[in-house]
């Protein structure tokens, strides 16, 4: 299953305050898109817009070329908080989205194990929310995201608290999953690196109120190594923008 998505032009204030400015940004099917701004900037609100959780005060979103409110039923969305359930144990809490879509929970709880043990939780399965670190609760949410089955995914920050260690091997864990088959995914992250490993194209977001700054393309072949004489150039030139006004 696979999907496009394209925002147009979407504005958003809270009361006085104007945190979207005209945002235009497009996944096409399969793409990984990279969205890098500064903290307040308007990105988990641009989320919270694509995933239908919060209204925008005018443009369009465009889904497979149709002009809907939002993609509510066709993303899976790792917040920025886990907001794993605390009653259910880790695996209960990532197999979540099949029980709700009554799929066949034998095979969703087959491929689940399978990530338990991909992402360094096996022996973990049946522990409750509140006995995990949080770099723990947050592979557990990724894992429930990528066990959702929708066409696209929505993650932001999905790294963002564990240690670079962690960080590197994951990130190099979803870029396989997404190899394997891949899933039109929209992401936000801080880390530059990050962003030039994973993305197809990268939206640099100004300062709040959030416009699109620059779109950077990276046509270099996965896996990306980050010390390659094109992926340091990049690199300089994705800073450059982050920093220029
Ligand atoms: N529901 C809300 N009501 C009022 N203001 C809000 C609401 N949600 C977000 N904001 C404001 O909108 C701005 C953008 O917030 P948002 O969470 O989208 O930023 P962000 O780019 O995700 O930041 P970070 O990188 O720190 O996660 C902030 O100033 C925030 O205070
Ligand atoms: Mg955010």
């Amino acid at each position: 299953m696979l999907a496009h998505i394209k925002l147009s032009e979407i504005t958003k204030s809270f009361g006085a305050l104007l945190v979207l400015n005209g945002v235009s940004i497009e996944a096409r099917s399969a793409e990984l898109i990279a969205l890098i701004g500064p903290s307040g900037c308007g990105k988990t609100t641009l989320l919270h817009i694509i995933a239908g959780l919060v209204p925008p005060d005018s443009g369009a979103i465009y889904l497979n070329d149709v002009l809907v409110p939002n993609a509510r039923s066709h993303v899976a969305y790792m917040q920025q908080k886990d907001l794993l359930l605390p009653w259910r144990t880790a695996l209960k809490n990532a197999l979540l989205g099949p029980e709700i879509a009554g799929e066949d929970l034998r095979r969703a709880e087959a491929y689940a194990r399978q990530l338990f043990e991909e992402f360094g939780l096996a022996g973990f399965e049946d522990t409750y929310p509140v006995q995990l670190s949080a770099g723990m609760r947050q592979r557990v949410a990724l894992i429930r995201t990528l066990l959702s089955q929708r066409e696209i995914l929505l993650l932001d920050e999905p790294f963002g608290a564990l240690d670079a260690l962690t960080r590197a091997e994951l990130l190099e864990w979803l870029l396989r999953a997404w190899e394997k088959s891949p899933q039109t995914t929209l992401f936000v992250t801080h880390d530059v690196e990050e962003a030039l490993k994973l993305a197809d194209r990268i939206y640099v977001l100004s300062e709040r109120p959030a416009r699109v700054k620059a779109i950077m393309t990276v046509s270099l072949p996965r896996p990306r190594d980050p010390t390659h004489p094109d992926f340091v150039h990049l690199k300089a030139e994705l800073l450059r923008t982050l920093r220029s006004p």
